[in-house]
């Protein structure tokens, strides 16, 4: 593990490499990134990076989306079908076919989104900015796509705008019961409780703070409570443990995976760095289209 380690690192330094990890990526993976982040961060990171290759450890559209805000660069990804199934809940023609439905509509898409659904719409969130870019958009009608889990929220908390949602959810938050969570609450009735927004609403409702990844991070750094029952992929644990060696966490339903984000290891992440592999390739219309979204999304400020 140690030779691995420091083949990376060697790796690294001669090639001119920055690693860059989601917070959901394994522990061992985290530890040895440059950046670690949420999508958001990462995404603005990428476009920032004067490096000549970008690893991207994490899933396939957070990749291609380093590569469009960062085309001169070479983009791996260690694990080619690191994929997120809430992304491939949308194409490019459905969504189509859905706004010329809907006619006068503006399509928000959050990043969790293939690329090419990326070229057609007016602009990209993250669950860190989604309801500042809704409320940024003068079209009172939105088609949210993918994740309706999401886009219910965003709906709650900005009122004056019609959200049509994708029927689309993360498996890994979708999972979650209220029974699991009002378990935990009776068990550690002193816990604060911190969600992301891709759980269903009942969770939501339940919970002290929603919020993405880095949200969580903030929220549970800030607060004076010891426990926190938390809602989101148990990666999350690395930061928040490190952060805080003295609180205490708590998963809903004790575990919470993405098998995807968990597909990257440190034998694949040396073997992305020796043999340049997986790149990420895009044609040129693809990132001028899908550019403009992703940058229009970066310009807007974070909700929390
Ligand atoms: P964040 O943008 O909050 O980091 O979340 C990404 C994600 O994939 C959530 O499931
Ligand atoms: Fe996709 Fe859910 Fe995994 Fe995030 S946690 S990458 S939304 S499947």
């Amino acid at each position: 593990m140690e030779t691995l380690k420091n083949e990376i690192i060697r790796l690294k330094k001669e090639k001119n490499a920055v690693i860059l990890a989601h917070y959901y990526q394994m522990d061992e993976i985290q530890e040895i990134a440059d950046i670690r982040g949420d999508s958001l961060a990462l995404a603005i990171e990428a476009s920032k990076l004067d490096a000549e290759i970008i690893v991207f450890c994490g899933v396939k559209f957070m990749a291609e989306t380093a590569k469009v805000v960062s085309p001169n660069k070479k983009v791996l990804i260690p694990v080619i079908d690191a994929t997120c199934p809430l992304a491939d809940t949308a194409d490019k023609e459905s969504v189509l076919n859905k706004k010329k439905e809907l006619g006068d509509v503006a399509v928000v898409s959050y990043v969790n989104t293939n690329v090419d659904v990326k070229t057609v719409s007016d602009i990209c969130c993250t669950s860190a900015n989604a309801v500042n870019v809704v409320k940024s958009l003068k079209e009172k009608r939105i088609l949210f796509v993918p994740d309706r889990n999401l886009g219910d929220y965003v709906a709650g908390e900005v009122k004056d705008k019609e959200i049509i949602l994708w029927n689309g959810a993360c498996p890994v938050h979708e999972a979650y019961d209220i029974e699991q969570l009002y378990d935990l609450k009776n068990k550690y009735p002193d816990a604060a409780v911190a969600v992301h927004p891709e759980s269903p609403r009942a969770i939501r409702e339940a919970a002290d703070f929603i919020g993405s990844t880095s949200g969580i991070i903030n929220f549970v750094g800030n607060s004076s409570s010891k426990r926190f029952i938390i809602g989101t992929e148990e990666g999350i644990l690395f930061e928040l443990k490190r952060n805080n060696p003295d609180k205490e966490f708590y998963i809903i339903g004790s575990r919470s995976v993405c098998t995807n984000m968990k597909k990257i290891t440190l034998n694949d992440l040396y073997l992305s760095l020796k043999e340049e592999r997986f790149e990420i390739k895009l044609d040129k219309k693809t990132i001028e289209e899908a550019k403009k979204p992703i940058e229009r999304m970066i310009s807007i400020k974070r909700n929390q």
